[in-house]
């Protein structure tokens, strides 16, 4: 079998049952990316501290539910108009990143997911316990002189859409009635227009084309 077919084969798995298609074709990349780092990499567990940085986002949103559901206790930061959605979510603790410092607030944490970066990623490493936390971005590559100053692991991490994590992902949503949240609907010929709005638009969650 050709390598391409082959590889198409390995990433695609059965839709999860409760979703509809739009929010189906929203999940595979923010699913699978919350999963292997809260699943694979930080190894999350009940009663661990784990702060979700840009909670409001596509792999935000899903991560307070992966994270929740994992038994952990879940801060995130947000945007003022988005501290509702993150509370319906099941967020323990909401943060807005416009008028506090999460460094303030949160303390001796296990991980932190950072899917924001810059700034947010290098203030993220204060909060973790040192010797033991870890922090894993969907951004920035590991920094040894952070890691050596605090103590801390950190992952770069490289989301890789496969048939297994997706059938796992899709089990677990069917099982805990996961939102898979749409904020808007573009049709193909208004990409633009959608690549416009995910930058200036703050959406809640993800953004689909329908063809
Ligand atoms: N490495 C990989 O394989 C991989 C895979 C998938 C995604 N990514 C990257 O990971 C990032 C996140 O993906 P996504 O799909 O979740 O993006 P997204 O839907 O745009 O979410 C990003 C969230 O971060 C929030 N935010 C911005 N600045 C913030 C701050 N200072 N503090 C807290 N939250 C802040 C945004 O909220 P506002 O509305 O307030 O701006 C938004 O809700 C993207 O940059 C994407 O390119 C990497």
């Amino acid at each position: 079998m050709q390598n391409w077919l082959w590889q198409a084969k390995d990433s695609i798995a059965h839709k999860p049952k409760t979703l509809n298609y739009l929010e189906a074709a929203a999940l595979p990349l923010v699913g699978v990316s919350a999963w292997q780092a809260l699943v694979e990499h930080i190894r999350l567990s009940k009663d661990k501290k784990v702060l979700v940085q840009g909670g409001a986002g596509g792999i935000g949103s899903i991560a307070i539910q992966l994270a929740k559901h994992l038994g952990a206790f879940v801060a995130t930061t947000v945007s003022t108009d988005d501290k509702q959605f993150v509370q319906e979510l099941g967020a323990d603790q909401v943060i807005d990143y416009k008028t506090e410092n999460f460094e303030d607030i949160v303390h001796d944490y296990d991980a932190v997911f950072d899917t924001v970066s810059g700034d947010t990623y290098k203030r993220s490493f204060k909060v973790l316990k040192k010797g033991s936390g870890m922090i894993v971005s969907t951004l920035e590559q590991p920094n040894s002189e952070l890691m050596n100053q605090y103590g801390i692991k950190a992952v770069f991490l490289f989301s890789q859409v496969n048939r297994q994590r997706l059938t796992r992902l899709a089990e677990w949503i069917d099982q805990n009635n996961i939102r898979v949240n749409i904020d808007k609907t573009f049709s193909l010929d208004e990409a633009a227009k959608a690549l416009d709005y995910q930058k200036e638009g703050h959406p809640r969650g993800k953004l689909v084309l329908t063809i």
